[in-house]
């Protein structure tokens, strides 16, 4: 378990070995539903509609949601009485669980510092974590944190010939970045009446109720008086060194414009020498247009529901992407994980590995720099619990059950 070295642990009579702050905190916030609760009371009004919202109404995280948790898998029993290993290997590096911190913009907005906070859980759980682009921290300095787990995701910087994207692939290569994840799923620019409505707008100012709500949150006060606003760090170098946030903003506007062309993706293909993941997939089409190309790997995510509600829930395009790839590429999934039973959902129906964003931003929100760590480890409990309940003795075990998930989409009639 995460952290078991740093804090005094014990052995349960299941042969688990658990810390000690994995008990306290698993006494008060025993799943992911509960770090989301308190994360809502602990944050700023405008912090938690930025971490929580999504397209529209909400839709495409309902449909997430509702889709991972009408998945039931049929167990068989009598087969073993132990907690399965849940250690993968991706891309020839091992990790200890199948589950990896999905890259997030402005993760300091949750929580300022969230962004050192995540990249040093992963780092000490040894669990994926993507670094995106326009995170709080620089490629850099993710690299010194998170050194063994370091994933960067990349949005398109297309203006002259892609002389920013370039040059940010450059630094994650020479900054050992594993694997380069390339954005494809947010062609155009959408809205988030939340994260709106609370005051996330471009120019943005600070209205009084942001302050006030910032005010009142002591502990994220706190955090913000110790780190200081957020700055979009991977691309100051680009847009000035002491860009504030408005800058940055029109930078972004000027500059980053929509999402990958394939011709694009074969271009980064050349470039970068490491494993290559496209995210975004929910078309076997699109997997195979991505496979044919010479990617990796790739993430079947409709983006959390972040872009447009409309978008099919990330976990029903999933078997059909895995069938259509096979063996050709690593095939994970993002897009609703809450809870390690949802990551053995995901592994049960093709995935490799799953992501999650919201349930770490949850995590931070509510426990500050433990947070994210506490989110791995009862993820990483309820993996095993989940797949010793269905008569699992390995990750892969878990394919074999019997499947009930009545949203699978079927693309036959119009592939
Ligand atoms: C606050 C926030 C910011 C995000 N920023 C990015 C980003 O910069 N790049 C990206 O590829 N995906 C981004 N995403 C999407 C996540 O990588 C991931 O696809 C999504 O959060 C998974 O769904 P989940 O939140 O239900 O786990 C963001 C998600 C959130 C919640």
């Amino acid at each position: 378990m995460h952290d078991t070295t740093a804090v005094a642990a014990r052995k349960l009579a299941t042969g688990q070995v658990v810390s000690a702050r994995y008990e306290a905190l698993h006494r008060r916030f025993p799943t992911v539903a509960y770090l989301r609760q308190h994360a809502r009371r602990r944050v700023p009004h405008f912090a938690f509609e930025y971490m929580d919202g999504g397209a529209g109404a909400d839709g495409g995280i309902a449909r997430n949601w509702s889709s991972l948790d009408a998945v039931e898998l049929v167990p068989r029993y009598g087969v073993t009485t132990g907690l399965p290993p849940v250690d993968v290997e991706l891309f020839g590096r091992r990790y200890a669980a199948p589950l990896g911190i999905a890259p997030m913009g402005g993760p300091a907005i949750a929580w300022p510092g969230a962004d050192e906070y995540l990249a040093a859980a992963a780092q000490a759980a040894r669990v994926p974590y993507a670094l995106s682009t326009v995170a709080g921290i620089s490629i850099e300095r993710a690299a010194a944190l998170a050194p063994d787990v370091f994933w960067f995701q990349l949005y398109r910087f297309a203006k002259d010939e892609h002389k920013v994207g370039f040059d940010l692939v450059r630094r994650a290569d020479a900054a050992g970045a594993h694997v380069l994840m390339l954005t494809l799923d947010v062609p155009v620019r959408t809205t988030r009446s939340r994260e709106v409505a609370g005051g996330i707008v471009y120019p943005f100012r600070i209205t009084p109720r942001m302050a006030a709500g910032v005010a009142t949150s002591p502990g994220y006060l706190r955090s913000l008086l110790k780190h200081g606003i957020t700055r979009f760090a991977c691309l100051s170098p680009y847009a000035g060194e002491g860009a504030g946030v408005n800058a940055m903003a029109a930078f972004m506007q000027g500059e980053q414009r929509g999402a990958f062309t394939w011709e694009e993706v074969a271009r980064f293909r050349d470039r970068w020498k490491r494993p290559l993941v496209v995210k975004g997939i929910l078309h076997p089409s699109d997997a195979e247009k991505a496979v044919g190309l010479g990617v990796d790997g790739l993430v079947v995510s409709n983006h959390g529901g972040r872009q447009v509600e409309g978008l099919p829930a990330a976990i029903d395009a999933l078997p059909a992407v895995a069938a259509a790839v096979g063996k050709r590429a690593t095939v994970m999934m993002d897009s609703g994980i809450r809870s390690g039973l949802d990551v053995v959902r995901a592994i049960a129906l093709g995935a490799e590995a799953a992501f999650a964003g919201k349930a770490f931003l949850w995590g931070v929100g509510a426990l500050g720099a433990h947070g994210p760590g506490h989110v791995i480890d009862i993820m990483v409990d309820e993996m095993r619990s989940a797949l010793g309940q269905i008569g699992a003795r390995t990750l892969t075990d878990a394919r074999s059950v019997v499947i009930r998930h009545p949203g699978a989409l079927n693309f036959q009639s119009n592939m």
